[in-house]
């Protein structure tokens, strides 16, 4: 893995630097800091290059699944429509209990899976006290809210009236190996950095060791430039150490993607909609339309401040897919198809989430959207899967032992609390 400076990669690759910072703040590529010098990796350079040449580089789409089968047992918790509890099992995990309030989400999980204990309700209404000492991992990712008495210091108290309270609750009552929680990177800074601070305290206070770290999803094998936090805390008495995934050095394109992707229905834009978006070219977006037309379609925010770069915005076929939320259509966040004029339908959603063809949703329109933009990605929660079942089993590779990651984060100094990747 070969790491070089942006001038060095502009002089090896024959690329402008100005086009590689364009391709890192449009988070094709991410660079490290070491000792104040920016690095990035050659691979990952060249894999974009080649994806932008039109040339793919090997990387096709596929789904991630492990032949390697485990003994673990997990609980999940807001389980959705199923991305991070399909994405642990294809790593090998055993969910023992499933838990999520949806009816539509509950009725695709039930379609998908039969032999999974689902369990629709409350979670806030679940007694987890029959499931002590008998569960390695509880997961989930509960809703980010503020706490109410924040910054008072009553520990888990705090919490009270939330669902992390309940993810807490379902750590005292579980005492599981370890828990995963998956949120929005915005935690990091709700409440001034308040809310995660109560939330890592919440676990020392339960007897956990916290850790957490960003994941980029475009490198972990998902089509998509989605971060996520992710906070990985291992129960104090059993001297486990935390692990992270690696980032690969490539990203796959929205074209490998949506290669043969099957038919499904998906929503239509209005003929004045399609009028506008028929103007905008792949990768483009509200600036490539005549000035008046932006005007028109802008409103009011046409005159103010900041990129806006997902008004009218056109997806682009080389790239990762930009994070899909839970419509493809909102005048903010469009996620039109590269070339037809449509927002993407909902196999495609699914694809960009890594979920197979096969995995079905259910509900209207608009609630299997919801759906699957709220998932996790499914091959992300893979490659976390595989994380947990290193870290119970204690493989950990010679080079990313403690040492060395602790060395490299230091260095970095990226986080306040180091975790090693696998
Ligand atoms: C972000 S989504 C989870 C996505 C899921 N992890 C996945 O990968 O597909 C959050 C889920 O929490 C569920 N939820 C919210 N409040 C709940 C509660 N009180 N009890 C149970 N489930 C709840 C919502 O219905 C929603 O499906």
């Amino acid at each position: 893995m070969k790491k070089v400076t942006l001038e060095q990669a502009s002089e090896i690759l024959g690329i402008a630097p100005n086009i590689l910072r364009t391709w890192e703040k449009k988070k094709l590529i991410q660079g490290e800091n070491n000792n104040n010098i920016r690095l990035f990796d050659l691979d990952l350079l060249k894999s974009v290059q080649n994806n932008l040449n039109g040339n793919n580089s090997g990387r096709e789409f596929k789904i991630l699944k492990s032949p390697e089968k485990t003994e673990f047992k997990t609980i999940e918790l807001f389980a959705g429509c199923g991305g991070m509890a399909l994405g642990l099992e294809n790593a090998g995990l055993h969910h023992q209990l499933l838990v999520e309030k949806s009816k539509d989400c509950v009725n695709t999980l039930e379609k998908n899976r039969q032999n999974w204990n689902i369990s629709q309700e409350d979670v806030s209404n679940i007694d987890f006290k029959q499931y002590h000492g008998k569960i390695d991992i509880v997961s989930g990712g509960f809703p980010c809210q503020a706490f109410s008495y924040a910054g008072k210091g009553k520990g888990v108290e705090d919490t009270r009236g939330t669902l992390f309270f309940q993810f807490a609750r379902c750590l005292a009552e579980v005492e599981p190996k370890i828990a995963i929680a998956e949120n929005v990177r915005g935690l990091l800074s709700h409440k001034k950095g308040q809310t995660l601070e109560i939330i890592l305290n919440t676990f020392k206070e339960l007897g956990y060791n916290p850790y957490y770290e960003v994941i980029s999803a475009q490198f972990l094998d998902v089509p998509q430039k989605r971060d996520r936090l992710i906070i990985i805390a291992c129960r104090q008495d059993l001297n486990i150490t935390p692990i992270f995934p690696i980032k690969n050095n490539y990203t796959i394109s929205l074209k490998e993607t949506l290669k043969n992707c099957p038919t499904s229905p998906g929503v239509k834009y209005n003929e004045r909609k399609k009028t506008i978006m028929s103007l905008v070219p792949p990768g483009g977006n509200w600036r490539n339309l005549p000035l008046e037309v932006q005007k028109d379609y802008m409103k009011n925010s046409f005159y103010k401040g900041g990129g806006r770069t997902g008004f009218a915005k056109r997806l682009s076929w080389d790239e990762p897919c930009l994070t899909i939320t839970c419509s493809p259509a909102q005048t903010q966040t469009e996620r039109c198809h590269p070339e037809e004029l449509r927002p993407l339908n909902i196999r495609e959603y699914a694809r960009i989430q890594t979920f197979p063809d096969n995995w079905e949703f259910t509900g209207s329109l608009t609630s299997q959207y919801r759906q699957i933009g709220n998932a996790v990605p499914v091959n992300m929660a893979y490659h976390l899967g595989k994380c947990l079942i290193k870290m119970l089993t204690k493989k950990v590779d010679k080079n990313n032992s403690i040492q060395s990651i602790k060395k490299q984060k230091s260095q970095l100094k990226q986080l306040s609390i180091p975790g090693l990747n696998y």
